[in-house]
């Protein structure tokens, strides 16, 4: 609030309730800086490491086509769901639901988001590793056009020492960030990081469509053929959507508790949906087209985590001024895909601290600290489960398919329970807190709420409806969710 331009047509209630809130508690320093904070949470790993996997093993455009239908109709409703319950209670997760509901057992919803919080910040963090890892390797020059990407990756996942070094590392830098606080440490990465990253993944993204092999891996992602969709398709696009879009798990709710009472909340969310949305489609542009170097058939299932890291060191040694141009794009590209999973990772451990310190009354460094320690520990099975540890690589089998513990992690947690949660979400936002009032803390910053009864009509029966059925059938039959 400090730092906000007064704006002398404001309404003098959203100023009277802002200073409360900026004295308390922080808030964000503009509308700008949410959008780029909460664009900052949203885009990570999920876009540039998960969502080509999850296009590459579900059918190419088929999947990118019930994805963009997922974040449209069910992930904006609920990001708004999200951002207005945040904002209203200004509480974390768990607070938010006992102020609207204190005798109930929705606050349940609550601590289930903070669980998965934590969860998905111990494997988040070492997949962000790897990509400090991989800024070492780029810069070393490593990656020529004759060498193995794939074997390389095989060698530094089965790695202990490195595994747990470099997530160490990167747990430390969240640490930092988040115990700088909300404005101070979060807003102010987001703003330099992001503009960035976009330039970069663009290049790269020309580099890669115009490879001599691009036809296949294009066309793949592109064409769709429609007869791919099926309910392993939905199931992975609808987790997709919700991984990406930082929802279902109540870090929305967190950083809408920072947002000022004069900003528009739903221009905010679909501001951050659409870049989200943007960036991990170009991210599948810049993969897709390059499956083809690393020997990689598009359309046969590639499952693991480290598809990446296994294509995209070939795009780079195929850029123009070898070796020079390979090295400052590949190192660039990590560096930049290391901060941007660094501000996703910090909205993680950001929702446990601010439960601890709002609803346990921590202290903020000792809560940070003390979550990152716990989600390291946590981190540990899934950092040794690319190789280093044999039982740990293969934990279990689904439909024939061997699963480490980072994969089994990321299924329970990246795409279970935050589709539990989504669901959650929209029955207590939609019908226990109540649509309306929901509906009159969305009209603060954005008196003229134009799509109110479509936003209705979505977050109290379609998604629901949708998210509900996926469950169920999930239920029916597990190995859709591999
Ligand atoms: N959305 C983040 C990403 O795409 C991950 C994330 C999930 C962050 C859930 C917060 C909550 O990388």
């Amino acid at each position: 609030m400090e730092e906000r331009q007064e704006n002398g047509s404001t309404e003098a209630t959203g100023q009277v309730q802002d200073s409360a809130a900026a004295t308390q508690r922080g808030l964000w320093g503009s509308k700008a800086g949410f959008i780029l904070a909460a664009a900052g949470s949203a885009i990570g790993l999920g876009n540039i490491w998960r969502f080509p996997t999850e296009a590459a093993n579900n059918g190419g455009a088929a999947f990118v086509l019930v994805y963009i239908a997922c974040v449209v109709l069910i992930g904006l409703p609920v990001m708004l769901a999200e951002l207005s319950l945040g904002r209203h209670t200004r509480k974390n997760p768990v607070g938010a639901m006992l102020a609207i509901s204190p005798k109930g057992l929705w606050w349940l919803v609550g601590t289930l988001g903070v669980l998965t919080g934590l969860a998905i910040l111990s494997y988040y963090s070492v997949v962000a590793g790897w990509t400090l890892g991989y800024v070492v390797k780029t810069v070393g020059n490593t990656f020529t056009p004759e060498t193995d990407a794939g074997a390389v990756f095989g060698v530094f996942a089965g790695s202990w020492w490195q595994q747990l070094l470099y997530h160490a590392i990167f747990m430390g830098l969240c640490v930092l960030v988040v115990i700088g606080g909300v404005k101070a440490g979060i807003e102010r990465w987001s703003k330099i990081l992001m503009p960035t990253l976009l330039i970069v993944l663009g290049l790269l993204v020309i580099r890669s469509v115009t490879l001599p092999s691009a036809s296949a891996g294009l066309s793949f992602y592109l064409n769709p053929d429609f007869s791919k969709i099926s309910m392993k398709v939905v199931v992975a696009a609808m987790g997709q959507a919700f991984f990406s879009m930082s929802l279902g798990m109540g870090a929305m709710i967190t950083y809408g508790s920072y947002i000022s009472k004069r900003d528009n909340l739903v221009t905010s969310a679909a501001w951050v949906g659409g870049a989200d949305a943007g960036i991990a489609i170009l991210a599948g542009l810049m993969v897709l087209p390059a499956l083809s170097l690393a020997g990689i058939q598009p359309g046969v299932d590639q499952g693991g985590a480290g598809l990446i890291f296994a294509v995209l060191p070939s795009v780079f040694s195929q850029m123009p001024w070898e070796p020079y141009g390979g090295i400052i794009f590949g190192t660039a590209f990590f560096v930049l895909l290391a901060l941007a999973a660094l501000t996703s990772a910090v909205s993680l451990l950001e929702v446990v601290t601010a439960y601890l310190v709002d609803e346990r009354g921590w202290a903020r460094k000792k809560a940070t600290s003390v979550v990152a320690a716990v989600a390291y520990g946590l981190g540990i099975p899934s950092a040794l489960s690319l190789g280093a540890v044999g039982w740990l690589s293969a934990v279990t089998t689904l439909q024939g398919k061997t699963l480490g513990f980072l994969d089994l992690m990321d299924k329970i947690f990246g795409k279970l329970t935050l589709t539990f949660g989504a669901l959650l979400i929209c029955l207590v936002v939609g019908w226990v807190w109540g649509i309306n009032k929901a509906a009159k803390e969305i009209e603060n910053g954005n008196p003229r709420f134009l799509l109110r009864p479509l936003w209705s009509i979505l977050l109290r029966f379609l998604c629901p409806v949708a998210i509900a059925t996926i469950l169920v059938y999930l239920i029916i039959d597990p190995s859709v969710i591999r």
